[in-house]
């Protein structure tokens, strides 16, 4: 018999039919003439009720099937009289796959804080919150290829591995197959790279915008969408070393195109969940945050704020509220300021632009006044920064002054200049942090949740 998924089982059109079911075992309970055990898949949120008639199963045969073990079970589906199944299965045949020994099973049936699941992060996916995250996240990465493949915007793979630190942060892993105990080093003593792998120094990336730009200069629209890597040592619920970005790039785009662009982006993204993943966002609402649909929900419904980040430094300081981090124009936003921005003074997202160009990457447009750039944070609530963009330099000149100014060795960065000066035009686009988009829809509050098995200082398990 072919196995039903328990996604598929709960059609009114297959009562009374016979079904084959495989999952694992949330719990079981009951006495010695029936006993009754919720049955998960992963397929869904929701469970099957499985009914053993003990008049027709022994003891021994009940006994591995514990919180965790694998079963396969044969029976007629019927509709159910328990509250809170419409159906369930009486079992004809029962076939154990696997035991979990209930004395070693880390996951029993009472709640587990997520703390304790991040130590068991190989067995969390099986917990309902975890499910429902992990489907989640399948559906919106499935959301941001619909979006921009529907408006022709071209996939383009740009790589992992590189000699060029995009971002110009300096917060990169590097990547070498020299023996770090007997590292070769050239006349003056410094490690000579030549004889690495690729010839030269290299690293993970941490953006592949530059890449993108290349691909956009060609295609015209582009997005990227893979991993990418940052060794800043920041401990904060919204930072991991290695998240996964999506990166559109738009030739012919402004600023002012690019921040459309991303609001229809982040609405379509959140509409997509909210259309095909009611059952588990209903079930983190339930458990976590009552406010978790309303706030999905008005995020469609509200125009996002556009704002310069002079002004919004002046919301700030006239604001009267203690920041533990001080304002002042020039300062870098931390979550807090753009929190108190979205959250408390606007109560809707925000873009913020033009900032000063001191705290702003290398590639960003300068703008008129010689003091910012045509930079956009998408600041939402919960989040803070879930987008940072900007319209791009397209000037040989000034791009090439500012990566001098800003002693970016220029030998490494011919390629990227390259677009300037050969057929440059208007450009911009902008990177999505995938885990923070996962953050908002699901309303989880540490992006250690969000990720399967997340990457953080001290922290490679798994
Ligand atoms: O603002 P960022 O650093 O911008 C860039 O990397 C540009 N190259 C993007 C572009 O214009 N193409 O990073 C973009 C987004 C942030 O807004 C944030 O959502 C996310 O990436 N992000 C992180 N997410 C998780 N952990 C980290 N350590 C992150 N750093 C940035
Ligand atoms: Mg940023």
């Amino acid at each position: 018999m072919k196995r039903t998924k328990i996604v598929d089982i709960f059609d009114p059109a297959l009562i009374g039919s016979d079904v084959s079911v495989k999952g694992w075992v949330r719990t079981r309970r009951g006495n010695k003439h029936v006993q009754f055990v919720a049955l998960n898949d992963g397929s869904t949120i929701k469970n099957i009720q499985i009914v053993f008639d003990m008049a027709r199963f022994t003891d021994e045969q009940l006994k591995p099937v514990t919180t965790g073990s694998a079963i396969h079970v044969t029976g007629k589906l019927v509709e159910s009289m328990g509250k809170g199944q419409t159906c369930e299965v009486q079992a004809d045949t029962l076939e154990v796959y696997g035991t979990a020994d209930p004395e070693v099973y880390p996951l029993q049936k009472k709640g587990h804080t997520l703390e304790f699941l991040r130590e068991k992060a190989h067995l969390r996916p099986r917990t309902n919150t975890f499910g429902a995250v992990l489907r989640i996240r399948s559906a919106l990465a499935m959301a941001i290829h619909t979006f921009f493949q529907e408006r022709g915007f071209f996939y383009l793979h740009t790589p992992l591995i590189t000699a060029s630190d995009a971002e110009g942060a300096g917060a990169m892993f590097q990547v070498t197959t020299l023996d770090l105990n007997d590292l070769p080093r050239t006349e003056d003593g410094k490690i000579d790279y030549s004889s690495d792998f690729f010839g030269k120094h290299t690293s993970l990336t941490v953006s592949g915008q530059l890449e993108g730009e290349l691909g956009a200069t060609a295609l015209g629209a582009i997005y990227t969408f893979g991993p990418t890597f940052r060794a800043e040592n920041s401990n904060t619920p919204r930072h991991l070393a290695e998240f996964w970005m999506i990166e559109p790039e738009v030739a012919f785009f402004d600023i002012k195109d690019n921040m459309d662009l991303a609001e229809d982006f982040i609405k379509y993204c959140v509409k997509y969940a909210l259309d095909h993943c009611r059952d588990d966002i209903e079930f983190l609402s339930q458990m976590y945050d009552e406010n978790l649909i309303a706030r999905l929900e008005s995020v469609l419904k509200d125009e996002f704020v556009r704002l310069s980040y002079s002004d919004g430094i002046k919301i700030l300081e006239e604001s009267g509220k203690k920041f533990e981090f001080p304002v002042y124009w020039g300062a870098d936003l931390s979550s807090e300021h753009e929190r108190y921005l979205v959250e408390e003074h606007f109560k809707r997202p925000v873009i913020l632009t033009d900032y000063p160009k001191e705290i702003k990457a290398f590639y960003m447009k300068q703008n008129e006044d010689g003091k910012t750039v045509r930079a956009m944070d998408v600041l939402f609530p919960q989040i803070g920064e879930i987008i940072g963009g900007s319209e791009r330099e397209e000037s040989y000149e000034k791009l090439s002054q500012r990566i001098e100014d800003l002693g970016i060795p220029m030998k490494d960065m011919w390629w990227y200049l390259d677009t300037r000066r050969f057929g440059t035009v208007p450009h911009s686009g902008f990177g999505l942090g995938f885990e923070r988009l996962v953050l908002f829809v699901t309303g989880m509050t540490n992006i250690r949740d969000v990720i399967p098995f997340p990457r953080t200082p001290g922290n490679a398990e798994f």
